[in-house]
């Protein structure tokens, strides 16, 4: 492994995504295995991983693809994830983005309101509307991926699914459901799916969209385990024509690492600090929610100490990992952060002027692809006016 990434670092430099293909495909037959028997399409979530090489690999195998906007819709396209397999989803749709997306023959839309209905979908035809209903079900995960909760900004209650149903019924072909993301727990998602399926049997819903959500191992919580929500979820979902499914995390996280390099180790009196190359620009899941990436020194030199791993940005927040044992590294060291296949890249950012890493692909015969080039630093000033 250590060869791969210094041969990595040496041609396309760091920091620099790496992604596995045997691992995502491994991933995705996992998500798919679980359906097997069902009428089902399974789709990813492109906010999650959006390079469109990725994107391609999951098509090849059968997915279609959960969108918000026209940038993830373009990846698709990149990918070619035709329109009849791509999900619409969103609490904010603009007129303007239905017509785009009705041009380009997008199939499917999760409707996120009572209000969104009236507005865009009341008299308008051309989209298989799905409700997305917000079950109120805690997934006890970090608030700020939760969902279905009253208290949260997504999906309708149940009533005003019903006031919908009883008006406008023929229009609506199915049901949405997403309660949040790494959920590593089996029970909320069968609680959710219970009882959006009372209201399906009720109005004769025979299509649902159970959405995403599945949680990975990122330190000692255990993965959900799929077998289980396969013999769980199954004999529930058999009341359903069809299903969809809209899942991120769980295939790209563990297909994908960042790999970046040392600056400098600092010590002061109360910490050793490692700066890397890359803080909260190229990977906010630590600054942004606390989250845990394990960390690994690619040839440690040194014994194991108590370090913080930051990045080089102008925050205390700019932090990839706190108080972690580590083998004290050097300067130049190459380090790789895991799991970050998911929302990494694709929530990078260019604060303090920064570029965004490159993205590689290590093929399944080890051969290695460049899959996305490192931005360069006058793509940041292309939008700007200078007179
Ligand atoms: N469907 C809908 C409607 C969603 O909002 C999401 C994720 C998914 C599917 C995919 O969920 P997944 O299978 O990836 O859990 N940036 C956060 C995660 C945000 C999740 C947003 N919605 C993070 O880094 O943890």
């Amino acid at each position: 492994m250590k060869e791969i990434f210094e041969k990595i670092a040496m041609k396309f430099g760091t920091p620099t995504y790496v992604y596995f293909e045997e691992i995502l495909e491994k991933r995705a037959l996992m998500v798919k295995q679980v359906f097997e028997n069902l009428n089902f399409l399974p789709t990813v979530a492109v906010k999650a991983n959006n390079n469109p090489y990725l994107l391609k690999i999951l098509k090849d195998m059968g997915f279609g693809a959960d969108i918000l906007g026209e940038g993830e819709f373009l990846a698709c396209k990149f990918a070619g994830i035709t329109p009849e397999k791509i999900v619409w989803n969103g609490n904010g749709k603009s007129k303007k983005q239905r017509e785009f997306f009705l041009s380009k023959g997008i199939k499917y839309v999760n409707v996120d309101s009572k209000e969104e209905f009236e507005l865009l979908w009341k008299e308008k035809e051309g989209f298989e509307l799905f409700l997305r209903v917000n079950p109120d079900i805690d997934p006890k995960t970090h608030p700020y991926i939760s969902t279905g909760l009253k208290k949260h900004k997504f999906g309708m209650s149940f009533s005003q699914a019903e006031e919908i149903l009883e008006k406008y019924g023929r229009k609506i072909s199915g049901f949405h459901i997403h309660i949040g993301s790494q959920i590593n727990d089996i029970s909320p998602f069968k609680e959710a799916l219970e009882k959006v399926t009372l209201l399906a049997k009720k109005y004769n819903v025979r299509s649902i969209n159970i959405g995403g959500g599945w949680g990975i191992r990122y330190k000692d919580e255990s993965e959900l385990n799929v077998d289980e929500l396969k013999k769980t979820m199954v004999p529930i979902l058999k009341n359903y024509e069809f299903v969809i499914n809209e899942i991120g995390r769980f295939i790209f996280a563990p297909s994908g690492v960042l790999l970046t390099k040392v600056l400098l180790v600092k010590r002061t009196e109360e910490k050793t600090f490692v700066v890397v190359e890359s803080g909260m620009n190229h990977l906010i899941r630590p600054a942004l929610y606390g989250a845990f990436h394990e960390i690994e020194v690619l040839d440690p030199k040194n014994p194991v100490v108590k370090l913080d791993v930051v990045g080089p940005l102008c925050e205390s927040g700019d932090f990839l990992a706190e108080n972690i044992n580590l083998p004290l590294p050097e300067v130049d060291d190459l380090v790789i952060i895991k799991n970050a296949g998911a929302y990494g890249f694709s929530m990078a950012n260019n604060y303090n002027g920064t570029t965004k890493p490159a993205e590689v692909l290590v093929k399944k015969d080890g051969a290695i692809k460049l899959i996305r080039k490192r931005q360069s630093i006058n793509e940041l000033f292309d939008s700007c006016i200078l007179d």
